[in-house]
């Protein structure tokens, strides 16, 4: 048995507490991960605000890379000493869904917003209660025992903290434009929200061949970041995109709208159908309150298509590792995405700075 440091929530609206928890070995087909970095999803804030239908008490964190310490008997995808990603969603590679390129909805991931590992038990323990990891991972702790199907092996010389943002933002950025909504060349793009996610839909739009990726964000340093990422055109405000929009194509509206705000809310839902033209597509990405109330005829006559999507339609299995590959060759920015670092026990503050606008992402570095 281990012990180990982590941010927990125990109910709705708690901040994350820091508390050590007592941590099982690995079953047979588990390992036990050392976390170095883990990244700041805007999804464990709406855990933590009991947005999201979250078993309590959590230990929270779904982006996280590190080094494998112990692996179980039947453990065959990765070894002790690999450097690791978790992917937020495992992928068995046999499943319905993993066998016919949908990685991002294996069957495995029905545990997510409990943390229970599919015998039903719990890794994580403290005065005789239960914890779960948020997406049966937990990476604000500085150990824990993730299933091998969580795991993806990454080459050793990727940062830990850069390769974290690799388990949840980058990928669900990239592929909610170049899979889920399938961005094509000389196509124009809307992108609604440029945060961690956000930043990343617009690099995947931009290198899909984008003409005009057209970002909309009420915080200028977000937009500037924009800009850095691939941008060609930034607005504040929904209203005035759609002015350029309808100036820049002739009036035939957009190729695409990617929904990556923090907190998808109706009127999103509603600037992002108007603003593209026939054939148009519609990328929710987004969670949040925010309903699709219109009248069906706004659909019908322009066939515009409006789709969820998690994890940017991505197969972890293949794209962690590729999208590293491009960050290796200059074509995927992954350093620009971190903000700021802190230390594990400043991890609210680092998601009221993620609520005040000051972070593409921010990452904990755990210390050893
Ligand atoms: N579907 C999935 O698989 C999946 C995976 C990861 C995250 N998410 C969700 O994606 C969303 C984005 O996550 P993130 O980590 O990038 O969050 P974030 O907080 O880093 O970024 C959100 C951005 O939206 C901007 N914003 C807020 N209101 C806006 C508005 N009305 N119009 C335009 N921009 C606005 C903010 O300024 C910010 O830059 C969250 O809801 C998160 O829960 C979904
Ligand atoms: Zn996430
Ligand atoms: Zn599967």
């Amino acid at each position: 048995m281990v012990t180990t440091r982590a941010a927990i929530c125990r109910e709705p609206r708690r901040p994350w507490e820091i508390i050590d928890l007592e941590l099982d070995e690995p079953k047979a087909d588990e390992v036990r991960v050392r976390f170095h970095a883990a990244g700041m999803c805007h999804s464990d804030d709406h855990i933590q605000k009991g947005d999201s239908g979250m078993r309590f008490p959590v230990v929270g964190g779904h982006e996280g890379a590190g080094v494998v310490e112990a692996v179980g008997a039947d453990v065959t995808r990765v070894a002790v000493g690999d450097h690791v990603v978790c992917s937020f969603i495992p992928a068995c590679g046999k499943c319905r869904y993993c066998s016919t390129g949908h990685q991002n909805m294996c069957d495995e991931g029905k545990n997510a917003s409990t943390g229970e590992f599919p015998d039903g038990t719990f890794r994580f323990h403290a005065g005789g209660e239960d914890f779960g990891g948020l997406c049966v991972l937990g990476t604000f702790s500085q150990y824990a025992v993730l299933h091998e199907f969580s795991c993806i092996k990454i080459p050793d010389d990727i940062p830990f903290d850069v390769a974290a943002l690799v388990s949840c933002g980058v990928p669900t950025g990239w592929g909610t434009a170049v899979y889920a909504g399938g961005v094509r060349p000389g196509e124009t793009v809307v992108v609604y929200g440029a945060g961690g996610v956000g930043s990343n839909a617009v690099q995947g739009a931009r290198y899909a061949g984008a003409k005009n990726v057209v970002v909309v964000d009420p915080v200028e340093f977000k937009r500037d970041m924009a800009k850095v990422f691939g941008a060609t055109h930034t607005f504040a405000d929904a209203e005035e995109a759609h002015e350029f929009v309808v100036q820049t194509t002739w009036g035939q509206l957009a190729d695409h709208a990617l929904i990556t705000v923090g907190v998808l809310s109706d009127e999103v839902i509603t600037s992002a159908v108007g603003v593209v033209g026939k054939s148009g597509k519609v990328t929710i990405t987004a969670v949040g309150p925010g309903q699709l109330d219109l009248p069906g005829g706004m659909l019908i006559g322009y066939q515009r298509r409006v789709q969820g999507a998690v994890f940017g339609a991505c197969n972890p299995l293949y794209d962690v590792p590729r999208l590293l590959s491009l960050y290796r060759s200059g074509d995927l920015k992954l350093d620009e995405l971190i903000t700021r670092r802190y230390p594990l026990e400043e991890v609210n503050q680092g998601y009221r700075d993620m609520l005040d606008g000051k972070n593409i992402r921010g990452v904990i570095v755990h210390e050893h």
